[in-house]
């Protein structure tokens, strides 16, 4: 539920005017639980244009990512994990099947994918700045060693910016759909910031370029959210 106020409130923040065409199509999409929704994209299709294209955005959230979440449900139905938070799923993610791992995972990334990206230009708030220059040195340190991550990690997956229990800010790569909540992961922590390095996420408008579509991805960082959850870990 907390999760779900979240994303209306950042939907809301953010005060995007929608295209009303596109938009409309999307919250017709908006379905789940009690525990587990799919949700709304904050933003049109093509509010993200020229950094990430609107085909890519169609596709990416209602092909991939809803497949994810309507696997996942069909696989939680009748359990119990269907009134289980994601994240109380991922720590003991090695106790389920392959399944609920890999769309679960997908699921849930994509979320916060969507929520911590913006087409309006957000400043990192200065509680952020500090944080991220007391843990890398600067904030470009930072973004060197993000953008690191993401750009050579090996196949499918994501990079992340994370806080790990002893409140240290850290970069890391996971496989696949996995996640740093999941305890089969060697670096665990909360997710602050997440990028989809699946080529399903680029490969469109950027080809083999990933590199430029990490380069560009500091173009449409939401800040806000990031700030947010870091203040909320
Ligand atoms: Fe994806």
């Amino acid at each position: 539920m907390e999760r779900r106020k979240f994303i209306q409130t950042v939907g809301t923040a953010a005060a995007v005017t929608p295209i009303l065409g596109s938009f409309s199509a999307i919250a017709s999409n908006s379905v789940g639980s009690s525990e587990h929704t799919f949700p709304e994209l904050p933003y049109a299709y093509d509010a993200l244009e020229p950094y990430i294209d609107a085909q890519t955005m169609e596709l990416h959230y209602s092909k991939h990512h809803k497949g994810y979440f309507t696997k996942f449900m069909a696989e939680a139905e009748g359990t119990d994990l269907m009134d289980t938070p994601m994240e109380k799923i991922f720590a003991s993610i090695s106790k389920q099947s392959v399944g609920i791992r890999n769309n679960g995972g997908g699921y849930y990334n994509h979320t916060l994918y969507w929520e911590n990206m913006t087409p309006k230009h957000t400043a990192i708030p200065s509680k952020l700045k500090e944080a991220l220059d007391k843990n890398f040195g600067s904030v470009d340190a930072f973004k060197e060693q993000f953008g690191k991550a993401a750009k050579t990690h090996f196949g499918s997956g994501w990079a992340w910016l994370i806080v790990d229990k002893n409140g240290k800010l850290q970069v890391t790569d996971t496989l696949n759909q996995d996640n740093p909540l999941m305890d089969v992961v060697s670096v665990n922590g909360t997710p602050l910031l997440a990028i989809d390095v699946w080529e399903h996420a680029y490969y469109l408008k950027y080809q083999n370029k990933r590199a430029d579509y990490v380069d560009n991805f500091w173009n449409i960082v939401n800040w806000d959210v990031v700030n947010h959850r870091l203040s909320k870990a």
